[in-house]
């Protein structure tokens, strides 16, 4: 099974507590994907320590020792081919992708989103799900497009928002969710039975087509 594991890199540029879920979920002995390469467009990125902590090779590239961002995903482009990188997760990556680069890539990357899309793209999802009053919240893996936070969706987790919830706590909800969801996703993506059809993903194999939706009832 070891030669057929796909090479992933994990981009980050923070924590990388979901880098960390997707490393534990890859050691599994029968999980499609190798978590090969890790980068940061940030140096003091915590989530680098961590994965060198688990033996995987962990680079910054620097977003400010490149003159365009043109530049800095060609640096991107170049440390993922040199190391044989099949599939992207980004997990925390600050950085917008350019709409080429997301194209030279086209549906081999691969994000989490802390909210159900397309409802709250962007930031302060948790702020704002609150506000509108929404019942359920929760976590969306989806495919990566050039515009922020869209693109055909492989997996949901739907948490409840409870009665005196503050953003902090219900981050801290959907965090567990996404914990449990990228590498559910990432096993359905890497294992090939995801497939971009159109705007939507298909998940082929009755057995494997629950793991794409995750209801975390009330704790
Ligand atoms: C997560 O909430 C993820 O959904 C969002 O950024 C956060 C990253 O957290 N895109 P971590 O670095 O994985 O701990």
């Amino acid at each position: 099974m070891a030669e057929t594991k796909r090479k992933v890199a994990v981009l980050i540029s923070g924590r990388g507590s979901n880098l960390a879920a997707l490393i534990a979920a890859a050691g599994g002995e029968r999980y499609p994907a190798e978590i090969a390469l890790v980068l940061s467009d940030n140096p003091d990125a915590a989530g680098l320590a961590r994965a060198r902590d688990a033996g995987i090779s962990a680079n910054a590239v620097d977003r400010r020792a490149f003159k365009t961002k043109a530049d800095f995903e060609a640096a991107l482009d170049k440390a993922l081919r040199d190391a044989g990188i099949k599939l992207i997760c980004l997990a925390g990556f600050m950085r917008l992708l350019s709409a080429h680069f997301v194209a030279t890539w086209e549906n081999r990357i691969l994000n989490v989103h802390p909210s159900l899309l397309p409802l709250f793209p962007g930031l302060d999802t948790h702020e704002r799900a609150l506000a509108a009053g929404v019942r359920l919240h929760g976590a969306s893996v989806h495919f990566v497009r050039a515009e922020v936070d869209a693109g055909p969706i492989v997996a949901q987790g739907a948490v409840p928002v409870l009665p005196g919830d503050t953003p902090d706590a219900l981050a801290a909800r959907v965090l567990s969710v996404e914990h449990r969801l990228y590498p559910l996703a990432l096993k359905l993506v890497a294992g090939g039975h995801a497939k971009v059809v159109g705007n939507r993903v298909t998940i082929e194999g009755e057995k494997l087509a629950p793991d794409a939706t995750l209801l975390v009832p009330s704790d």
